[in-house]
């Protein structure tokens, strides 16, 4: 098997050590060159120590593939509902052989960590392949192996500790076999990440009669206007047109839940809001999956992972649900030899789910995310390429797309310029650039220019509305353009055409050539949730993406029960077929960084050019005119038709 050839390629490495392989061509270990660093500490992070003598940290080694594009290439295929492939998805063996590395990397990197001495017993390849993690490793060899300097710093507003670098570098024979080293510069971690669910004080609650009523109109197929003010599930169903599907691959279909922050999803509160709020659901259920340490505490229901498992639950209903509690923060304690998180919470999720050999949920929806400028470009670029994986082994990944609108506070840059500038949310924005190269270079053909285009994001991002008849955009909806994540030159005309249009507005603010999310958006105000019991009131796109997800779940069922694939990534599918199953979403902007941010507009007819005209028409127009609500909220009864 694969990764047991590589594993005895770098055990055999190891043991020969310094000794055995020494060669007149060997590299030269100690010409390092700088691969990311930060010019001042990132926002909210104090320097808080040096970490006490015999820590050690477990390192996660990206190699580059062999064929660098192999595996996105692969992606579109399988996504692309045009091409021979659709639908055709991936094994993880099959995965594990196009991101394969060259054997010289792994000679190269086999004799570099030789040379230092690394046992070749700490040593295991992880993340479905081509990562390679390093466990327990002393503090002191990490500063070695990565010209590191790791220190304690604390974030001055949740008080957690990490231990991190504030730079890193390689040996410059390693640069073109290594993409990325974690954890170093990313100080983002499970208790910084951004939790996209906000409660809302004093919100409206439902009054009696009128939930009565609202389950009452589950059966009449009219939204109620009370929807208005309140959203329950009975309003999602009907407004999203789900409510009379009934789920029948349920022996196969599962709908996932990414959770972190020590996030726990309490039964008894499921089957309480079942009573209240869908009482054909009252044996919901949901299964619990830990993962890196995580644990499920019963006792201890946390509003995120409450609202997720909810409105997830009781829109696919009776599709098995499952929560994954993913673990990596323990209680800091300033003396203690093995202290802290020293893990990045994607990579410990994405490392666990790409290693299961029994079959993923076909839909997964995470409501986390953390500012794009925060996470250092090698890092998000290897994070997103894990996602890519995903989306190739036939799974939709769904995330939402962020609560402040284009950026919250005052929005400047880290860089050291100090810019005033909008702050895109990661993982929405997540892409993969390298891309744009070669296709610009290599092929020049339409079909590959459009291909390139429907690359867009490798996750669904998913904006926020709010009201009902018609939907409108919600103000806080996290939207723009990604700075890590280029659009090729051939759009930059088109942007300028456009920005010409908008008068130039919010010019400098963001990148004219980013990627734009979100793709698609749902309702995200007001969402009645229960929590230790009671009935509290949630706002944020924490709502949407498990909303989205729960419509996309019972596409997913359609397809299973008729014996087919499930849509796996659904960007392809959403920008060049399926779009007009959305409902349009016409007013409301995402004011942000003292700014009235993008606003919503009517966005079909660029779209239907584009279709017919795929590689002429400006894509930027269709971008721009999407940066708050995407194509807009689900219909199921167009997308039945669409997808099916
Ligand atoms: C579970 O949560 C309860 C309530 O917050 C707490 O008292 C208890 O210590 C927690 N148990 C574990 C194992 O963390």
């Amino acid at each position: 098997m694969y990764s047991l050839s590589v594993l005895s390629v770098l055990a055999m490495l190891a043991a020969a050590g310094p000794f055995g392989l020494a060669s007149p061509t060997a590299p030269r270990w100690e010409d390092m060159s700088a691969k990311h660093s930060w010019a001042s500490l990132p926002d909210k992070w104090a320097h808080h120590g040096p970490p006490p003598d015999g820590t050690t940290i477990d390192l996660r080694v990206a190699l580059k593939p062999h064929r660098e594009t192999a595996l996105i290439d692969a992606l579109y295929e399988v996504s692309d509902p045009e091409h021979p492939k659709y639908g055709a998805h991936l094994s993880k063996e099959q995965v594990a052989e196009l991101v394969a590395p060259h054997p010289d990397t792994l000679e190269l990197v086999g004799s570099w960590l030789a040379h230092h001495r690394v046992p070749s017993s700490s040593l295991s390849i992880t993340h479905g392949g081509g990562w390679l993690t390093l466990s327990r490793v002393p503090v002191v060899q990490a500063n070695a192996l990565l010209g590191a300097s790791y220190q304690f710093y604390r974030h001055t507003e949740t008080k957690e500790i990490v231990l991190r670098t504030m730079g890193y570098a390689l040996p410059a024979a390693l640069h073109r076999h290594v993409d990325t080293v974690a954890p170093t510069t990313y100080f983002g971690s499970p208790r910084a990440l951004r939790q996209t669910s906000r409660l809302v004080p004093d919100g409206p609650t439902l009054p009696q009669g009128d939930l009565e009523l609202q389950t009452a109109s589950a059966t009449s197929q009219r939204v109620p206007p009370s929807c208005n003010d309140v959203i329950t599930p009975t309003c999602l169903r009907l407004l999203y047109k789900t409510a009379s599907y009934v789920p029948r691959a349920v022996a196969t279909n599962k709908l996932g839940i990414a959770g972190y922050l020590e996030e726990y999803a309490s039964q008894s509160d499921l089957t309480k809001f079942a009573t209240l709020f869908r009482v054909d659901a009252l044996d919901a259920r949901f299964s619990v999956v830990t993962v890196n340490g995580g644990i499920n505490n019963q006792s201890d229901p946390g509003v995120e992972a409450n609202l997720d498992i909810q409105y997830a639950d009781s829109i696919s209903y009776p599709t098995p649900n499952v929560y994954y509690s993913t673990g990596g923060s323990p209680p800091f304690k300033p003396d203690d030899q093995t202290p802290t998180n020293t893990n990045e919470p994607y990579l410990d999720w994405l490392g666990f789910i790409l290693d299961q050999s029994t079959t993923v949920p076909q839909t997964i929806s995470t409501s986390y995310g953390d500012d794009e400028q925060t996470v250092p470009r090698d890092y998000a670029t290897s994070v997103c390429h894990l996602f890519a994986r995903l989306g190739a082994m036939g799974v939709s990944v769904l995330f939402s797309s962020g609560d402040f609108g284009v950026g919250g506070g005052s929005c400047h840059t880290n860089d050291g310029t100090n810019r005033v500038r909008f702050v895109p949310a990661f993982p929405a924005s997540c892409g993969f650039f390298f891309c744009c190269f070669f296709f610009l270079f290599f092929d020049k053909k339409c079909s590959r220019l459009t291909r390139w285009w429907l690359q867009g994001p490798f996750v669904t991002a998913v904006g926020g509305t709010f009201r009902v008849n018609p939907e409108v955009a919600a103000s806080f909806s996290g939207g723009g353009f990604s700075n890590h994540f280029t659009r090729p030159d051939f759009q930059n005309v088109a942007v300028s055409a456009y920005l010409r249009g908008i008068d130039s507005k919010h010019h400098g603010l963001y990148n004219t050539s980013g990627r734009g999310y979100p793709d698609i958006s749902a309702q995200s105000m007001n969402f009645q949730v229960v929590l230790a019991g009671t009935v509290i009131n949630t706002a944020g796109t924490s709502c949407s993406a498990p909303t989205a997800a729960g419509v996309f779940s019972l596409l997913n069922d359609l397809l299973i029960s008729r014996g087919k694939p499930p849509l796996g990534f659904l960007n392809p599918l959403i920008y060049s077929k399926a779009w007009t199953g959305f409902n349009d979403i016409t007013s409301g902007s995402n004011p942000g960084c003292g700014t009235s941010g993008f606003s919503a507009v009517k966005g079909w007819d660029p779209v239907r050019n584009y279709v017919f005209r795929p590689c002429c028409y400006p894509a930027g127009v269709l971008m721009f005119s999407t940066q708050v609500t995407g194509f807009g909220t689900p219909d199921f009864t167009k997308l039945r038709d669409l997808c099916t």
